[in-house]
């Protein structure tokens, strides 16, 4: 049989990222945005006020002047049921979650000159079957029929790519962190065929959560009041920008600053505040994966290296607080690991994983 054209799409909570592979070769083909030739942008939607949608760098630009006609992190809200007014107008999760996969799909479609035959999506491993479902709907809104639309765990996308096809004989956790969760896969490989036994999550364990816990820390220490209304919207989206580029800074700089130009106040973190902040968001995801390795008879000192994935793995307090648990190991391209494990052909799926081999 001849093989397929797979697109695969990682709907990040902070970025989307695809790729794709053609019927002749399993290597990955990124999908470049045209005007930033960057391999994702930003998983945020908004309303223009003639009525279309906009997405990636469109909608955050659209977020500076006008945020309650934008949807930002719109994966984190993809269980919600009710729907959110963007310009007056009420929108559901499935109708925003599928502008990104649109545009993904479409710019996947000009970049290789045809259309796909499969789309595989990525997901927290403790997504449950209502979320998704409405991942696929939102597949099957981009233009692929249902029985061609496979969900894959983060965590075990990101094993795929970062262990390589055959990888030496032993046992890893690898762990994605990202934008919004956590998601870590066992992983052993016996003879060159490696398997997902076990695999947990966490989706207050990622940047977002350590966003929120420096944001508190900056209004309780500068004594910021957000306000009333959409100035008060306005002001949570700049502290939480605030903390952002805080947090981002503290990657390669030893303090870090940021001038709030609303409030004339100059914010800044230092990394012993940061480590403090990344303790109590980290500690519940680092015991989902104790108790997976005690479920399975392991501990962590039966671990040859924790991998890590995924964009929040390039902070030096996530890693401080990893470090002492098992040899860190980094994914060559973090932010990548998860789609690009996405097209990498597997036996099965798989959900809460039974023996996933590839
Ligand atoms: N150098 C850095 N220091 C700290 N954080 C970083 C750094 N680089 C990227 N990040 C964070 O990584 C996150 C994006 O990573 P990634 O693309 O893996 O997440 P995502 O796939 O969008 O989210 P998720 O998988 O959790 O849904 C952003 O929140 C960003 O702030
Ligand atoms: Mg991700």
């Amino acid at each position: 049989m001849a093989r397929e054209w797979l697109l695969a799409v990682d709907l990040g909570t902070t970025w989307t990222k695809a790729a794709y592979t053609t019927a002749d070769s399993t290597d990955p083909v990124l999908v470049r945005v045209p005007a930033t030739q960057l391999a994702w942008f930003p998983t945020a939607v908004a309303r223009s006020s003639d009525g279309r949608w906009l997405v990636g760098d469109a909608a955050q630009a659209r977020r500076t002047s006008r945020p309650d006609w934008c949807w930002s992190e719109v994966k984190r809200e993809l269980g919600q049921h009710e729907p959110r007014m963007l310009g007056g107008h009420p929108f559901g999760p499935v109708e925003a979650v599928t502008q990104p996969l649109l545009y993904a799909a479409r710019q996947a479609r000009r970049q290789a000159g045809r259309g796909f035959d499969r789309l595989t999506l990525s997901a927290p491993v403790i997504f449950s079957d209502e979320q998704r479902a409405v991942l696929v709907e939102a597949g099957e809104n981009a233009g692929f029929a249902p029985d061609t639309i496979t969900i894959v765990d983060e965590g075990a996308a990101a094993a795929r790519s970062v262990l390589g096809p055959r990888p030496e004989d032993g046992t890893w956790v690898v762990a994605d962190i990202g934008g919004g969760t956590f998601d870590a896969a066992l992983v052993t490989a016996d003879r060159g065929v490696a398997a997902v036994i076990d695999q947990v999550g966490d989706d207050r364990a990622g940047a977002h959560a350590i966003d929120t816990a420096i944001v508190a820390r900056l209004r309780e220490r500068y004594q910021i009041d957000d306000g009333d209304g959409e100035a008060g919207r306005r002001r949570a989206g700049y502290l939480r920008d605030a903390a952002r580029m805080l947090r981002e800074q503290l990657a390669e700089q030893r303090s870090a600053d940021v001038f709030l130009p609303d409030l004339l106040l100059e914010l800044t973190l230092t990394p012993a505040q940061l480590g403090e902040l990344v303790e109590p968001v980290l500690a519940p995801a680092i015991e989902h994966c104790a108790a997976m390795l005690a479920r399975n008879d392991l501990g962590w000192e039966k671990i040859n290296a924790l991998v890590l994935s995924g964009g929040a793995s390039r902070d030096p307090a996530v890693r401080a607080r990893l470090a002492p648990l098992a040899a860190l190991r980094d994914a060559a391209n973090p932010e990548l690991a998860v789609v690009l494990g996405l097209t990498v052909p597997a036996e099965a799926p798989s959900r809460t994983i039974l023996s996933l081999r590839y």
